[in-house]
């Protein structure tokens, strides 16, 4: 079995379906499993549910081997898999900050009463520390096989954006396991990716899902620290664009993740950190991680921050006036609007009397479905006819090629509030805009629109 061991995906969200898709690509024989009919459908008719770059092409290609396929079956899945992963979503519970198992516990229920010989289950969701081995336990004692089922911890650390460059080779892979026997299962479930020299990382469970929350806490801390640098910059009229630039060139610190302006969101960072302090909390060390409490304040107000500046551009008062927004997810080259800065500004400015056209180039239905108080444009000059502020809350690439004349000449005031400072201040004074961002000088338009 551990020559080339068939693997299950349960769970097909950006995280499952990328998985089982890769996996395919890299020669596996795999089977994805989900609870949703309607996705199933989709991904068996060769459509990706989602928007990725390069992952349509990927299926297409993967269903034509003939080695991947879908069900919603879970006897299915038990009686084909070797291996099986589970890629199912953990979000922030409804009227808490810890994260809601309950699809975990669901998946692991639904496959464990059909699990009748030695099998490996895999986790790859982000959990609080000690689920593993609830689940572990949870396993063997519904599992016909019982201690012939074993679990391990892989946690995923893919990019929305970049989820088949990360699954096809990524920084490091983590296993984390209880006997050399999971580890070889692994070792042969990840054999096209450790033949490129990916690091991996063995340990027990507890650390492997430690390792993910440790690493998207750290990732939110850099990207709330620049912020917090940029509160500083506001109150002293210093830059922050050039203070992480200048910060960059230490190797130490690196570049990455310290770009300021309206900061993190999307269905990870926030409810990561969140489920992790509260974690902390019950296990007796929640001062450990009480910081990142701090780093979800600090981020918060970059929103709130960012309304402000275009209420400062409307003269102090945004009810009656035009307002674009350009973009709605959470980033650029994703349709995900789970906890989107973009549209809680979008959305915040609307609930404060302001008309308020949203254009994104790839989460406009997303975001209507959500949203369907705000106004919705096709194109980022369409969004600004007529405005009386334009602001920039996503930073997809064709918002920094827009030609600022040229939008000059369809807005009715020349004001731009650059949430994600993703434009080049000098280029938008000269052809007469007022230029806006956090933690950075106001920029006057140069010469009169
Ligand atoms: C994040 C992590 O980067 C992945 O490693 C992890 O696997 C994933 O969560 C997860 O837990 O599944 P993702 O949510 O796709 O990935 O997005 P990021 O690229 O991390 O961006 C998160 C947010 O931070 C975005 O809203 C982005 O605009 C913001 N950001 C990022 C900044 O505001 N400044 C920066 O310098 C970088």
């Amino acid at each position: 079995m551990t020559a080339r061991p068939r693997l299950t995906v349960i769970g097909t969200g950006y995280l499952g379906a990328t998985h089982a898709i890769c996996m395919a690509v890299m020669g596996f024989e795999v089977l994805g499993v989900d609870v949703d009919a309607s996705k199933i459908e989709k991904l068996n008719t060769g459509e990706v549910p989602f928007f990725e770059p390069g992952l349509p092409e990927l299926l297409a290609k993967a269903c034509e081997s003939g080695r991947l396929r879908f069900t919603t079956d879970f006897r299915e899945a038990a009686a084909f898999g070797d291996v099986h992963f589970i890629c199912v979503g953990t979000p922030q519970q409804a009227d808490s900050e810890a994260a809601d198992l309950r699809y975990v516990d669901a998946a692991v229920t639904s496959l464990a009463p059909h699990l009748d010989r030695r099998t490996l289950v895999v986790g790859k969701s982000t959990v609080p520390v000690g689920t593993a081995a609830r689940l572990a336990a949870l396993l063997r004692a519904s599992a016909p096989a019982g201690d012939q089922v074993e679990l391990a911890w892989n946690p995923e650390f893919l990019r929305e954006g970049f989820a088949v460059d990360d699954t096809m080779k990524p920084d490091r892979l983590v296993f984390g396991v209880t006997s050399e026997w999971a580890e070889e299962q692994l070792r042969a479930a990840f054999q096209p990716v450790l033949a490129q020299d990916v690091p991996v990382k063995v340990t027990d469970l507890q650390t492997a899902e430690l390792v993910k929350v440790a690493a998207n806490s750290f990732l939110a801390t850099k990207i709330s620290y620049i912020n917090a640098m940029a509160e500083v910059c506001e109150a002293t009229g210093a830059d922050v664009h050039d203070l992480a630039e200048a910060l960059a060139y230490d190797e130490r610190i690196g570049g990455k993740f310290l770009r300021p302006g309206l900061g993190f969101g999307g269905g990870c960072l926030p409810k990561d950190i969140r489920a992790f302090a509260y974690r902390a909390e019950e296990l007796g060390v929640g001062q450990a991680v009480g910081f990142l409490r701090e780093i979800d304040g600090i981020n918060r107000r970059r929103r709130a921050r960012t309304v402000d500046l275009v209420v400062e551009l409307c003269d102090g008062d945004v009810a009656g006036k035009r307002v674009a927004a350009l973009g709605a997810a959470f980033k650029p080259n994703s349709d995900d609007i789970r906890d989107a800065p973009a549209l809680d500004v979008a959305a915040t400015l609307h609930r404060m009397g302001a008309e308020v056209t949203v254009f994104d180039p790839a989460a406009l239905d997303n975001a209507r479905r959500v949203h369907p108080e705000l106004g919705y444009a096709t194109s980022a000059l369409g969004a600004a006819r007529d405005a009386d502020v334009v602001v920039l809350l996503t930073e997809w690439n064709e918002f920094r090629e827009i030609s600022p004349s040229a939008m000059a000449a369809v807005v009715r005031r020349t004001k731009i509030v650059d949430g994600r400072h993703a434009l080049v201040p000098a280029h938008w004074a000269a052809a007469g805009w007022d230029y806006r961002a956090l933690g950075r000088p106001s920029v006057h338009g140069s010469v009169p629109a």
